[in-house]
């Protein structure tokens, strides 16, 4: 960015969460996990510009009423955090566009909180080291370190200790988002209830035979091999989901799979060719679907 820049942005991936075991609550509250994020093709964008006081703007082709517009929204608070680490700084404007679904399991939030860090940090030249900047993502919520670096990792801790992961090739999604929004809070506090006295770690490791599938994009030998442990909570709490899960599988998806927290459903195809047939089929019956892939991309600045 030049000197004379008015504004910079920034774009982030979506994730979905190919592996995910919940342990019980630490002391924090908060539950140790073991996930395998894999970032896909679907970006939320994020512009900043200098402004005379704090705004934020969002669009998308979906409804963002739930988006809030103040210091709660997730870019705010990035601007506060990198604030404390620049010399320069100063109130901005912040416009969110959105493609990846809110409240949908696949850290829309976290990648718009990712690409904020990255766009004020050019913006006011702040120069905060790679390091600098996943801390303050690790303090903004427990997705936005792997929103910020993308690509394939093993996530433990809260999601925010990564082990980037070498993958060949892409894996083909279908991305099923139904209108409905789960709250991640609701989620694991229903999981902990399902559980009540029983004590769960995670795993010290994924299988290796998933790891392998993973690494080779092999969907067929992925296929039984995708696990979610939030899976039957976001059922629980939207018995619905289980008609589109049905839906997804019935129209030849691999397996079909709740993201996250949900309730955003995937589909897991053996090609583009299948990922698209699958959608078409989906279409048909009214359901809203994205054909995507994964993608090694994490947060980047978008060049003109
Ligand atoms: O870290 P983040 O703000 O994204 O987390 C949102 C909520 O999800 C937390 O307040 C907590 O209720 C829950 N959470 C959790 N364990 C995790 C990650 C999130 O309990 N590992």
């Amino acid at each position: 960015m030049s000197e004379t820049a008015l504004s910079v942005t920034a774009t982030a991936p979506a994730k979905i969460n190919l592996a995910l075991y919940v342990g019980s609550p630490d002391i924090s509250g908060f539950h140790p996990l073991l996930s395998a994020f894999q970032a896909i093709n679907l970006f939320d964008s994020i512009t900043v510009h200098p402004a005379a006081q704090m705004n934020i703007t969002c669009r998308a082709p979906f409804n963002t009423s739930s988006v809030p517009l103040d210091e709660t929204n997730i870019v705010w608070k990035a601007h506060a955090l990198i604030s404390a680490h620049s010399a320069s700084g100063g109130p901005v404007r912040i416009d969110i566009d959105k493609t990846i679904p809110v409240a949908g399991g696949m850290a829309g939030g976290s990648a718009d909180g990712a690409a904020s860090l990255i766009a004020l940090n050019e913006l006011w030249q702040a120069g905060c080291p790679v390091e600098t900047l996943f801390e303050l993502a690790r303090q903004l919520g427990s997705d936005v370190p792997f929103s910020l670096v993308g690509g394939a990792a093993i996530g433990r801790g809260r999601g925010d200790v990564l082990q980037p992961f070498a993958t060949d090739r892409p894996l083909h999604v279908v991305v099923v988002t139904s209108g409905i929004q789960l709250s991640t809070p609701l989620v694991y506090a229903t999981l902990d209830a399902m559980r009540g006295e029983q004590k769960v770690a995670v795993p010290d490791a994924l299988p290796d035979e998933f790891l392998t599938a993973w690494r080779l994009a092999d969907a067929h030998a992925l296929a039984p091999l995708l696990h979610n442990d939030l899976e039957p909570v976001a059922l629980s709490l939207e018995p619905s989901l289980g008609a589109v899960m049905e839906a997804v599988s019935a129209a030849g998806a691999l397996r079909a799979l709740v993201s996250g927290s949900g309730p955003t459903v995937v589909g897991l195809a053996e090609s583009e060719a299948h990922a698209v047939a699958v959608a078409q089929a989906l279409t048909t019956q009214g359901f809203g679907v994205t054909v995507t892939q994964s993608t090694g991309r994490g947060s980047q600045l978008q060049t003109p």
